[in-house]
């Protein structure tokens, strides 16, 4: 058992050993270490200005990722290198972002500049061509509200198309190999305790010590990428005084390719499941392109989408239109259920405090499926949803032999329209006046309320919408245009709307 986190910086250790269970990476860097180029703006993981990068081992390979250093908590990067806008510049001479910034005029106010300059770097650390579409996505969790983006973006090609071979050329690709030696030294196979029964964090490796934690102490909040957590923390104001860091569990982050499934472990991230389940469907590539930004999704884990029990989480209504079901463990005891059964009402899942979400099981698409994903929000990036509308048929023929309608934004939980699904078995794809009743059925399936992100009526109006849209898509007729620009596989590129 390990009394401290370790992490390193400027191919340095740095040991901690005595701080709170609560303490954000953010406060740690500017308060205790003084590295204050970290910026806070929100405080709630949305604008980007404390984004700093962490690296770490991802199958022997050193990866640069962005978070939100404000919403991450400080134990969490145990084991991972942080990389700050401090460390870019070697010897007074500028990181090739920096420098590209600067000459493209892309350098604008003092809070915003050093996150786009970090989730830049992470960008150019990635080998690899980068196309406007990846800069764009790569800078969508950093909120400017001054002037614009076209200079940082021609900055960002710039110095990326300048990598040789489209391989970073830095300090760090100089170093990644001591860095790899550096990082693979500090995966000591420990688990760690910071703190006392009172106060704690903990990031157990084995399912049996993260048993005996929550066993002597009930009451224990378990965090996996703190992108709800975090918040809690910094915006609520809520004490935590006891932490459980589910990310160093042992497999949880294990993904399968099974031939009728893929099974992800509950820790892998947004971004991760985003690269994997998006290769079943342009539309899934698309829908996770637009889960908040890259340095949420870096951070962020498809468990705690889902145990966390929000209406508007946006993978619960996608996995429940593909049938998905999850696997919950508790000490000498492990049940599998379908996922739409695991919410029962809002805030109320169906887990008990010492259960686990492990993993979900997400059938691969058959020949015969049809799936069509649309998420509706105010900003196309870094948004929640006001509603989304995951639609899955199963054809046979030009007849629709079942379909799955599921929906999240429309009740106190993720839901299937039973009613609409119902009438829509025997219906023809072939023939939209066949549709109707299933359309009609919709609107008395759910009664939404109306919130500060959509009116009841727009919400219901929308639902039927978009399953009228899903239909003629999935009938091809030729003339229909569907999408604002492009096809549904350029928008998965971010190529199109
Ligand atoms: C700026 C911003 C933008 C966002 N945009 C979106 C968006 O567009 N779409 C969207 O869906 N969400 C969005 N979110 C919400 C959030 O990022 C996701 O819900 C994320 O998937 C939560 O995962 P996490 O690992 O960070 O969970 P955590 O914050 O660590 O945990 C969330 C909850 O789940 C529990 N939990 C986590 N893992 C497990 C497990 N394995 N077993 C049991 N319980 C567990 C925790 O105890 C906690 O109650 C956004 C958040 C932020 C800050
Ligand atoms: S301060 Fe705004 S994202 Fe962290
Ligand atoms: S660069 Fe900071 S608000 Fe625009």
């Amino acid at each position: 058992m390990r009394r401290s986190i370790r992490y390193l910086s400027q191919g340095r250790v740095i040991e901690v050993a005595d701080f709170d269970p609560t303490t954000t990476l953010l406060d740690h860097l500017r308060l205790a270490r003084r590295r204050t180029g970290t910026k806070e703006g929100c405080n709630e993981g949305d604008c980007g200005a404390c984004t700093v990068a962490l690296g770490r081992l991802v199958d022997g390979r050193l990866v640069y990722e962005p978070v939100t250093a404000c919403i991450r908590l400080l134990g969490t990067v145990d084991g991972c290198e942080v990389v700050t806008v401090e460390d870019l510049a070697e010897g007074g001479r500028l990181h090739p972002i920096q420098r590209a910034l600067v000459d493209r005029h892309g350098s604008q106010c003092g809070f915003c500049t050093p996150g786009i300059v970090m989730s830049l770097f992470t960008l150019y650390a990635a080998p690899g061509p980068v196309d406007r579409a990846a800069v764009l996505d790569r800078l969508s969790g950093n909120l400017c509200r001054c002037t614009g983006y076209r200079p940082i973006v021609d900055a960002a090609l710039e110095a990326c198309a300048a990598r040789p071979d489209d391989r970073p050329d830095d300090l760090f690709a100089a170093a990644a190999a001591e860095t790899r030696l550096a990082l693979a030294a500090l995966d000591d196979g420990e688990e760690v305790f910071v703190g006392d029964e009172d106060r704690f964090f903990a990031a157990p490796r084995r399912l049996d010590t993260l048993d005996h934690i929550l066993a002597a102490c009930p009451d224990a909040t378990l965090v996996a990428g703190a992108t709800d957590v975090g918040l809690w923390i910094t915006k609520a104001g809520r004490d935590l005084p006891r932490l459980i860091h589910l990310g160093h569990l042992d497999g949880l982050d294990r993904v399968e390719e099974r031939d009728d499934e893929i099974v992800l472990g509950a820790t892998v991230t947004l971004e991760e499941a985003g690269r994997i389940l998006g290769r079943l469907d342009p539309d899934i590539a698309h829908l996770f392109r637009r889960i908040a930004g890259a340095q949420v999704r870096a951070s962020g884990t498809l468990g705690g989408n889902i145990a966390n029990g929000s209406p508007i989480g946006d993978t619960p209504p996608l996995l429940i239109a593909l049938d998905a079901s999850i696997e919950l463990v508790r000490p000498g005891h492990v049940r599998r259920l379908p996922l739409e059964d695991f919410f029962i009402a809002y805030g109320r899942q169906d887990r008990a405090h010492d259960e686990i979400l492990t993993r979900i099981f997400v059938p691969r698409p058959r020949p015969n499926h049809a799936l069509r994903v649309f998420k509706i929000a105010k900003r196309h990036d870094q948004d929640i949803s006001g509603l989304l509308g995951a639609v899955r048929l199963t054809l046979d023929g030009h007849a629709i032999a079942a379909a799955r309608l599921a929906f999240g934004g429309m009740a106190a939980t993720p839901k299937r329209a039973m009613g609409a699904e119902t009438a829509l078995v025997g219906a023809s794809i072939a023939d939209p006046a066949s549709w109707r009743p299933a359309l009609d059925a919709l609107r008395a399936d759910f009664t939404p309320l109306s919130d500060l992100r959509a009116s009841a009526d727009y919400r219901t109006e929308a639902a039927v919408g978009l399953v009228g849209k899903a239909l003629v898509e999935i009938a091809g007729t030729p003339t229909t245009r569907t999408r604002i620009a492009g096809s549904r596989e350029e928008a998965s590129h971010g190529r199109a709307l």
